[in-house]
């Protein structure tokens, strides 16, 4: 028997549907394994500004009232999760509270990400 229009159509258009599906997922690593870090430190660099992080640590964050805290400074002795930590529980890597006034922040992890990705690139 003949197929309809209308059951080729619906086979047609199911198929797109799922091919579109399945490249979009297939996006997902490529796109997240190519997200520039140039994109995510100049998010960082926004961040360090909106947090208010300048103020203290200076507008290149190398040190004011607050210690430098880029690469070369304190951030050594961080990871990006000990780094989120500290932003949002106040605790250095060794598991110490950070003193006042350094504050601690509402900071999801990929805000967290994107400034220590930004201190990690100032030299
Ligand atoms: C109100 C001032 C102030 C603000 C705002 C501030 N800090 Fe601090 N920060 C300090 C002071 C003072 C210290 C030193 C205290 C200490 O080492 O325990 C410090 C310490 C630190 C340390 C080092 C802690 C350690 O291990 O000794 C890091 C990292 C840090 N700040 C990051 C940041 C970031 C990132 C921001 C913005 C999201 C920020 N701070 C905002 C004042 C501030």
């Amino acid at each position: 028997m003949k197929k309809s229009f209308a059951s080729k159509f619906w086979a047609a258009t199911t198929l797109l549907a799922f091919s579109a599906v399945i490249s979009g997922l297939s996006c997902i690593p490529t796109n997240a394994a190519t997200a520039s870090n140039a994109n995510l430190i100049s998010q960082g660099k926004s961040l360090t500004s909106q947090f208010g992080c300048t103020g203290c640590h200076g507008s290149d964050l190398k040190g004011k009232m607050g210690p430098s805290i880029t690469a070369s400074g304190i951030l050594k002795t961080y990871n990006k999760t000990t780094f989120e930590r500290a932003m949002n529980v106040g605790l250095n890597p060794k598991g110490g509270p950070l003193q006042p006034p350094m504050p601690t922040f509402h900071m999801p992890k990929p805000k967290a990400d994107a400034v220590y990705a930004y201190l990690k690139s100032i030299k």
